[in-house]
């Protein structure tokens, strides 16, 4: 596989899209994009200012300071210079950035920013509306799920490992409602795009999803 392609894929909170997305990457030699790291890193900056409401948000959409690093094939998120990765992987931070995913000026302008990535780099893009409308043209399109239990199950394991408590029951509520909000919005709903893969993971090992996906790859014409 020596050709250089852009692989979009989308999914549900859970579903192993950022670990099965960056193995793929990596196995690609290319760039891997992880766009829910940059609705949070907005979310994080409209909470520090203490802007709550929906149109507070949208009118203050183009002033964050929202930067993407790459080191050592490791995205980082900067806000006015300050690297903020470590911050946002908490419960509070995804349901933060559901909302704000939700407001439309704030959708436009980070599918720009993902948009101007991908135009100078193949990547591997992962997020909610990457197929439908980030790269509609992406030559490989998948959309990973798994039912909310195992995914609830998945990030419980994930929350534990790094060393949090969290309740059960707690973790599936927040899959099930951040699943709502992320595919009934307005502003382009989580959606598999009509020319995508879905592949279903919940009795999948993550290398049998990862070698799928690089097979799909491998029989693309570019
Ligand atoms: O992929 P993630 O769980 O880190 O995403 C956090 C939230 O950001 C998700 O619940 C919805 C929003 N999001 C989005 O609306 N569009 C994307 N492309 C990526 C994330």
């Amino acid at each position: 596989m020596n050709r250089i392609i852009s692989i979009a894929i989308d999914g549900p909170a859970g579903a192993g899209k950022s670990s099965v997305a960056r193995a793929v990457a990596e196995r690609m030699n290319i760039v891997y994009l992880d766009t829910g790291a940059m609705y949070r890193t907005v979310a994080l900056y409209m909470q520090s200012k203490g802007y709550t409401e929906d149109a507070e948000i949208a009118a203050h959409a183009e002033e964050v300071p929202i930067d993407v690093r790459f080191e050592n094939g490791e995205q980082h998120m900067l806000l006015d210079g300050v690297d903020v990765t470590d911050k946002l992987r908490t419960p509070e931070a995804s349901m933060l950035a559901s909302r704000v995913g939700a407001i439309a000026r704030v959708r436009e302008v980070l599918v720009a920013l993902q948009q101007r990535i991908a135009r100078s780099t193949p990547v591997v893009m992962d997020g909610r509306d990457i197929g439908t409308v980030v790269l509609p043209d992406a030559p490989v399109k998948i959309f990973l799920t798994a039912s909310a239990e195992v995914r609830a199950e998945r990030r419980l394991k994930e929350l534990r490992a790094a060393g949090r408590d969290a309740d059960p029951e707690q973790v599936l509520k927040e899959i099930i409602e951040r699943d709502y909000n992320d595919s009934h919005r307005a502003a382009s709903p989580m959606r598999p795009a009509e020319d995508s893969v879905i592949l279903d993971t919940s009795d999948m090992s993550k290398q049998a999803v990862i070698d799928r996906i690089l097979e799909i790859a491998g029989k693309v014409e570019v």
